[in-house]
């Protein structure tokens, strides 16, 4: 333990391990430093203020609101017909023209329209009667025209809308349908590129004059038109112009004798038109499209044969990469997948993705990982979205923000992302950057609760350590679940000479994986039938449950399944009792028969085997081969979740979530739903971050804590913090930055009811770390750690507080109270709080001596002017360095060194205990 900063705390600490050489508890203290949060104001007060989202927010909404202000511009230029009509006529001079394709230029008069002269605005051409001119002489050359203005209008001009409201509408389509924004683009990019490929058809569109022009007049086969309103259209034969039918493509109307038609029936009302297309051209565009369309499909043809190709070299990669634990293999099948992200292989790409962020079998870039996202985000991957929402949550690679962090996990959860679903959930629940919100807790973690009880239901569920690296360092190897090398090969030793329970236990380790054994079944088999021949009715009724689930080493077989339960049931094992309880209720091998079946769970659940409680809970439930009874479901589900069975927490959850059976109770639901989902295979992230920390790897360990963490994982929350209080070595925080998201995550996990992060709370707010020093805050927090969990720190602290009048009213008697029941709560502590009676008492007496008038004779002998201000201190060093050299040297006389006791804290980690095995 290093000292970097003397103080009380450390000073005692310090000198109580000096006299019992005891790992004690107040170790947080001296290691705490630096100060509190601006990043955490800055994370939480946006968070709240949902004024913050709409603001710095670059969702699509704001770039479709320019766009399609683009578009209204493009239609209100290029929109030629049906202005809403000048009523009176304007003098004839120079008047400026709206739309058409001069739009404020000025009329000329006269100009010339199919060969006639025009001194005056004219309805000549035009079906619906609106007057226009030409602002250059030549019309049928120059096309140059436009509407004649009113003179009332000129004021509003500008307000003049055009209503052409088929393009009008067609155009506001792609930008107004939502559809995009809430399925899953969410950048701005596309929505630009569609919009502008947008406007540019409809100026396409809108030029009505002069396109090149089709030599040769077409019969009645509906030619695809060229240009104008409706181009790549057909015609429609017959249609309307200006009241007349016209059954062919026509010159009507047009000055440049070049062939039209309409493709709709009534060109009056549509105004949807072409150039007619000849013969030739007809052929020609025949042929391209044949062209493209083959062209098309090698294309297809090539892609979907590189897809299969890239598809099939990842399910090999991800093959090797589920079933190894070797790191040399995981890094080089990640190799293989960066390529097939090249090829554009989207979860390719996101596997790829993730590693880069974690560090998890590439080398960790967050940068790269970054762009990665935002690309696969746009195309809408779910997973992207989600861990960008991480990205601004946590503020890695990018600018911190809660409000964005919130979009894109609304998006992931959207598409229907479990872990963006748990994100979620578990800010609803906190109301952590959301209103707090018990309901919307509930209907996340439900939804991923779910998915985690059927995959268990399925496969077993796996076995993950929670390591603690805070009780790791107090006591280092008893968190390590994983088992070394030797210990291994010495259990295999001994399983060779016939030793039971060590065929038994490698067989079980066999069968699951883990403890850093590979899952192997045939090894587990061979074990389980050693040991079975020797007469252990453990490994019959493992030999049972093979039998019955079936393998690739096993093959699933009813009848040799039946045998073995039975033979382990005659014996009286519970496993195997469990085992034909299954088999009577599924009719496996034998007839169903619900009786027999509860018997047999019923006997199991009597010996405490949690397989048969939680069976008979669910035949209790639904009334199978019993009478429907709830309260008794309840007892077996309780039962059942005392030993941490995942389906007993889920089945409860259930029954509390609904109110049946109990009163309904949103809250306690939540919390056995959280419990179910925190089993999910995301928390095989928790051993993988572990290992990275034990590498060496701080970032990477860093980043995967963070990800659980957010995931409402308190074990991560409390590491993350831990990593951060402790060391330099994260590099990918800036020296600012780790205090405070180390107080931010040490406020998570005291919310979630960890003591010793809120004790670190206490002491950021005493020393002034990462916030301004305060010390009723360091009260609030004492008290709540010394009141709920009866923690022996916090009471020191408290006494020590009350003692000098910090944050609290000074009172020595409530001072020395709090000491007593520190040295109560915990025999750690009793040496420090023999200290500081001592020292306590002295001090009584100084007052006491001062209270009996004697105050002129003292006010000379100023203690703390004479040694000091801190003299108190050199005065408890004294007591206790003479304490410790005649404990030291009673010791060294006696010969006796005494092992430190362990300190009392939450156990280190939590084996997940799984289906079917206790
Ligand atoms: C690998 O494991 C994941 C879950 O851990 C699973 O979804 C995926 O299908 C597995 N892939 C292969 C190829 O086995
Ligand atoms: C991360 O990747 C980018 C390319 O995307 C590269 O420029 C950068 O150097 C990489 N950073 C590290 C630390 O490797
Ligand atoms: C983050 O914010 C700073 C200043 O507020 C700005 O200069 C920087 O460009 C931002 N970075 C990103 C990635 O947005
Ligand atoms: C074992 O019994 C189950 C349930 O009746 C049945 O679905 C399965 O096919 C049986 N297995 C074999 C190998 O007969
Ligand atoms: C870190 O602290 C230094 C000195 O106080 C300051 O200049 C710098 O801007 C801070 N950096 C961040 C990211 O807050």
């Amino acid at each position: 333990m290093t000292v970097k900063k003397w103080h009380l705390f450390s000073l005692l600490l310090l000198m109580s391990s000096v006299v019992t050489a005891d790992v004690e508890e107040l170790n947080d203290a001296p290691e705490a430093k630096s100060f509190y949060s601006q990043d955490t104001e800055e994370d939480e007060v946006p968070v709240g203020t949902g004024q913050v989202f709409p603001r710095e927010d670059v969702s699509p909404g704001d770039d479709t609101q320019k766009e399609s202000e683009n578009i209204h511009e493009g239609v209100d230029k290029d929109e030629l017909p049906s202005q809403p009509s000048p009523k009176e006529e304007m003098p004839k001079e120079f008047r400026v023209v709206i739309g058409g394709s001069a739009a404020g230029e000025r009329c000329l008069f006269p100009f010339l329209f199919l060969g006639k002269e025009y001194s005056d605005c004219t309805t000549e051409g035009r079906s619906d009667n609106m007057l226009w001119c030409a602002t250059t002489y030549n019309y049928d050359s120059d096309k140059r025209w436009g509407f004649c203005e009113n003179v009332e209008e000129l004021n509003d001009a500008p307000e003049a809308k055009s209503f052409y409201s088929q393009d009008t509408e067609e155009d506001e389509v792609p930008v107004g349908t939502g559809q995009v924004f809430p399925r899953e683009d969410v950048s701005p990019g596309d929505d630009t590129q569609k919009e502008s490929e947008n406007i540019h058809e409809g100026v396409d569109k809108d030029e009505l004059p002069s396109q090149p022009s089709p030599k040769e007049e077409k019969p009645k086969e509906f030619p695809v038109v060229i240009g104008g309103s409706a181009a790549g259209e057909r015609c429609l034969f017959p249609f309307l112009f200006l009241g007349k039918e016209y059954s062919d493509c026509t010159t009507e109307g047009r000055s440049d004798n070049m062939l039209w038609c309409a493709t709709t029936y009534n060109y009056d009302s549509d105004k949807r038109w072409g150039f007619c297309e000849t013969e030739e051209e007809g052929e020609q565009r025949r042929q391209a499209e044949e062209g493209e369309q083959q062209r098309r499909q090698a294309e297809e043809g090539e892609q979907r044969r590189q897809a299969e190709e890239a598809e099939e070299m990842y399910q090999k990669a991800m093959k090797i990469i589920n079933g190894t634990s070797r790191k040399s293999q995981r890094e080089e099948e990640y190799e293989s997948l960066v390529k097939v992200a090249g090829t554009g292989h989207t979860k390719a790409t996101e596997k790829v993705a993730y590693a880069l962020l974690l560090g998890d079998g590439l080398a960790q870039n967050i940068s790269k990982a970054r762009d990665m996202f935002s690309k696969l985000a746009v195309e809408g991957s779910p997973k992207a979205q989600t861990a960008l929402g991480f990205l601004y949550a946590a503020g890695l690679g990018l600018n911190s923000s809660q409000a964005k962090s919130l979009v894109y996990y609304t998006f992931g959860a959207l598409g229907g992302n479990l872990v963006a679903h748990m994100i979620l959930g578990y800010r609803y629940w906190g109301g952590i950057g959301v209103p707090q919100s018990c309901e919307s807790a509930l209907t996340h973690y439900r939804l991923v609760a779910d998915s985690v009880a059927n995959d268990i239901l399925l496969t077993g569920g796996g076995v993950v350590q929670r390591v603690r690296l805070l009780d790791e360092l107090e006591n280092p190897g008893t968190a390590n679940e994983i088992l070394e090398e030797d210990l291994i090969q010495y259990y295999q030793f001994l399983a060779e000479k016939g030793d039971v329970q060590a065929q038994v236990g490698l067989g079980q380790l066999h069968l699951h994986g883990g403890r850093g054994l590979e899952q192997n079944h045939q090894r587990a088999f061979d074990y389980f039938n050693q040991a079975a021949n020797a007469g252990n009715t453990h490994a019959m009724a493992f030999l049972g449950k093979m039998y019955s689930d079936g393998s690739e080493a096993v093959p699933q077989n009813n009848q040799s399944a039946l045998e073995f339960f039975k033979k382990a049931a005659e014996l009286g094992n519970p496993m195997g009792q469990s085992g034909l309880g299954m088999a009577y209720l599924h009719g496996r091998g034998v007839p169903v028969d619900y009786e027999l079946a509860l018997q047999y769970y019923q006997k199991a659940a009597e010996q405490g085997w949690v397989d048969g409680q939680l069976q008979l809970g669910t035949m209790y439930f639904n009334g199978i081969g019993v009478e429907q009874d709830y309260k008794q479901a309840l007892k077996y589900f309780n039962l059942a979740s005392q030993a941490g069975h995942i389906l007993a927490f889920y089945n409860l959850a259930q029954m509390h979530a609904t109110g049946t059976g109990v009163i309904r109770s949103c809250p306690t639901a939540v919390e056995l739903f959280k419990n179910v989902c925190e089993r999910g295979r995301w928390s095989e992230r928790l051993m993988a971050a572990y290992e990275s920390f034990n590498e060496g790897d701080v970032d990477s360990a860093v980043v995967q804590y963070l990800l659980l963490a957010e995931q409402g994982y308190e074990v991560a929350q409390s590491n993350v913090a831990f990593i951060l209080d402790q060391t330099e070595v994260a590099r990918i925080f800036s020296r600012n930055e780790t205090y405070p998201r180390a107080l931010l995550h040490w406020h998570r996990a005291a919310a979630q009811g960890y003591t010793v992060a809120r004790i670190k709370l206490g002491d950021y707010h005493f020393y002034g770390y990462g916030t301004d020093v305060d010390y009723e805050t360091a009260v609030l927090h004492y008290k709540l750690a010394s009141e709920q969990q009866h923690n022996a720190q916090a009471m020191f602290n408290l006494a020590y507080m009350h003692e000098k009048g910090l944050g609290i009213k000074q009172d020595i008697h409530l001072a020395k109270r709090f000491y007593d029941m520190a040295a109560e709560a915990s025999p750690d502590a009793q040496v420090p709080v023999f200290l500081a009676l001592c020292k306590l008492d002295l001090v009584y007496r100084v007052q006491y001596l001062q209270e009996l008038n004697l105050k002129e004779l003292l006010s000379q002998v100023d203690l703390d002017h004479l040694l000091g201000a801190e003299w108190d201190l050199y005065l408890m060093t004294l007591i206790a360095l003479v304490l410790g050299s005649i404990i030291a040297y009673r010791q060294r006389q006696q010969q006796v060194v005494p092992q430190p006791p362990a300190p009392q804290r939450p156990p280190a980690q939590q084996a997940e205990p799984q289906a079917g095995q206790q």
